[in-house]
Formats: C-alpha cells, structure tokens, sequence
C-alpha cells in the first residue's frame, strides 16, 4: 500500500477551508493508502501562542480528525511534538538546505514583507520542519492545499540533494492537490482564501460555530449583481465559491447544480446550501462533542503515536549514521 503523509498546524480553529481542503480528503485516502494525519503543533510555535488556547486545539483538531470520519483503525492520527525526531530530522535538513531557497518561500515572503526583524526565526525555517515531518515517514505522496505545494516542492529538492550527498535515502514524494476544494475563499471577500484570520467573522465557517449562525453567513455571502447560479471563477468569484462548496459537499457536478437552479436566482440556492453546511458540520458537532473528552481520544493518540515514533525513530537514528554522526556501529 502506498503512505500518504500529512498535518494541519493548530493556530486556529478549524474552518469549513480545512474541512473540504484538507480533512475531507483525507477520509477518502484512509481507504486507499497508508494514512499519516498529525497535528502539527511545533509549526504554531512560529508566532507567539497562548498555551491553554494552544492546548485545546490540540486535542480539538485530534478530536475533529476523528468527528471527520477518520478511523484509526486505518489512519495513524498523532501529535507531532510527541516524538521528537521530527525536530531532530528537521536540523539535519537544515544542514542540507540553502538560506537562499528558504528566501524564495511566497508564504515566508509575505509573511515577513512589513517587519522581518520581527519574525521569529522559526518562521524562516518552517518549510525545513514541514520536510522533516514529510521525509520521516518516507511517504509516496503528500496531500496539501495549493498554498502548501511550495513547500513540498522544497521537501522533494531536499530528499534529492541528501540522496545525492550521502546515496539513497529518502523517498522523494509527490504533493497531491485536491481537484476541487483546493482554494475555498472568504465569504464576504471571495478573492482572499477562507480563514481564521479574515477581517470579518461573517467571511468564515468555523466547524464550532452555531447552526443557526452557519446557516445566516451562507445566506449573507457576497455575491454579484446579476442573478445567474453560474460558475465563472473571474467574473462571479462568490457565486463560484458557494457551488464549489455546494458541489464538494453534496456530490453533484458544478453542471448538475447549475441546471438545478436555472432561473430560480440566488434565494433558493443559498437556502439550500446553508442546509447542507448546517446539515453536515451538525453531523460532525455531535461526533465531536462524544469524543472530546472520552478517553478514547487520548488512546487513539497514544497508539497512533507508538506507531509513528518506531518508524520516525528508526529513520532518524540511521540518517545521523549516514551523516557520520556519533559512533559507528
Ligand atoms: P492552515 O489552517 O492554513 O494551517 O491549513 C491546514 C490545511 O487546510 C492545509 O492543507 C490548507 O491548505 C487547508 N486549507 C486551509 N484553508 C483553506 C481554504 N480556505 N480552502 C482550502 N483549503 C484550505
Ligand atoms: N505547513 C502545513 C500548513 O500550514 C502544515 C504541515 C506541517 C504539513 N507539516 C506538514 C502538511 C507536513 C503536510 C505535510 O498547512
């Protein structure tokens, strides 16, 4: 069975952006490939947290993995500050990548274009971890959202010039980019991507957030002045998000829902979407709320970390002795 590897880092609460975008997806995967979800939260650690907030999401994004439909019977869910050769991994690839690549980043680019002297360094570094955590686990691919592809890409340059220095080593992976849902945007501003840190809360969906609450945002999206359920990303940019999300949540073709509401203009199609985001984030609320604080949780992260950790031990104790580190055996 091909490994599948990836995280979400624990700054924020969970968005309907990572529902579709990130956990969805790796529902479907779980059945097909050797699955590796983590909550990757050294990454918070690159802006300043507080720590009983950092906590709770934690344990709440270990919990929504679950509340999601990931069965740990197939995947392999764990904390990623748990098993520390993911740090350690991370400095012996800081050893093998450049300043200059870690400049060329566009999310370190833009995250540090008004102050860089108030960055931490960790920020600069991030995409080093983020191939640590990828190449432990030598997986065949790596599902991300677009804004991530980037960072694979370096985690496949890096494998490579450490397979080059030292003879192979690290699987070199594949980023995969989900089809649709890739980019979910901001509600009331359907150029910016959905996120936590929008400028209004109207903008996104929280999976925490109220039914009732759900339902009104839908019905408030930004749309256009015409009142065509018509997909056409340039010109209609919000009507366009709400059928990919329509779409993505329901099964049905962007065509299938278009010829549904000919002529029925924007109500109809948004009373119904608000239906289904409520119906299905209401479905993962109630899972959510079982679980939460059920020792089940804690369980399911103590074996998914048994099982990561031999693997991560294992890969990083025979990179120290390919580098030359330490004694030889
Ligand atoms: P983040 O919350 O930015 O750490 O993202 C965690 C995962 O969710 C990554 O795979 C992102 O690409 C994905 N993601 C975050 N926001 C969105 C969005 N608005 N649309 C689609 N995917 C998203
Ligand atoms: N950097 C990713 C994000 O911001 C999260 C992440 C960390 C990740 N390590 C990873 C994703 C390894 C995939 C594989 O969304």
């Amino acid at each position: 069975m091909q490994r599948m590897v990836s995280g979400i880092k624990p700054t924020g609460e969970l968005t309907l952006g990572n529902y579709i975008g990130a956990i969805k997806n790796f529902v479907d995967f779980q059945e097909k490939y050797e699955l590796f979800v983590f909550i990757a939260d050294l990454h918070a650690l690159t802006t300043i947290q507080d720590k009983s907030k950092l906590r709770k999401r934690i344990k709440d994004i270990a919990a929504f993995y679950i509340a999601c439909g990931l069965d740990p019977e197939k995947a392999t869910i764990f904390i990623q500050s748990e098993i520390p050769a993911h740090s350690q991994m991370s400095y012996l690839l800081e050893c093998t990548s450049y300043v200059g690549e870690l400049n060329r980043m566009t999310q370190y680019k833009d995250k540090s274009k008004d102050d860089s002297a108030s960055i931490q360094t960790s920020m600069f570094t991030y995409p080093v971890l983020m191939a640590a955590d990828i190449l432990l686990y030598d997986p065949d691919f790596v599902p991300v959202g677009d804004d991530q592809k980037q960072h694979v890409e370096l985690a496949r340059n890096i494998a490579e010039r450490f397979n080059s220095r030292n003879g192979e080593f690290f699987k070199v992976p594949e980023p995969v980019i989900p089809k649709a849902g890739a980019r979910i945007m901001d509600l009331q501003n359907p150029t910016k991507k959905m996120s936590k840190s929008g400028d209004t809360d109207k903008g996104y969906i929280l999976l925490t957030d109220n039914l009732n609450l759900i339902k009104n945002k839908i019905k408030s999206a930004v749309t256009d002045s015409d009142t065509l359920v018509k997909f056409d990303k340039e010109k209609k940019p919000g009507i366009s998000n709400l059928l990919t999300i329509y779409s993505v949540l329901s099964n049905l073709t962007i065509a299938e829902i278009e010829n549904k509401y000919t002529n029925q203009g924007y109500g109809n199609f948004k009373k119904d979407l608000a239906e289904i985001v409520a119906t299905q984030i209401g479905k993962i609320q109630e899972k959510y709320n079982q679980i939460i604080n059920s020792n089940k949780l804690n369980q399911i992260l103590d074996a998914g970390l048994e099982k990561a950790s031999k693997i991560a031990h294992k890969k990083i104790m025979k990179a120290n002795s390919k580098l030359g580190l330490g004694r030889k055996k």
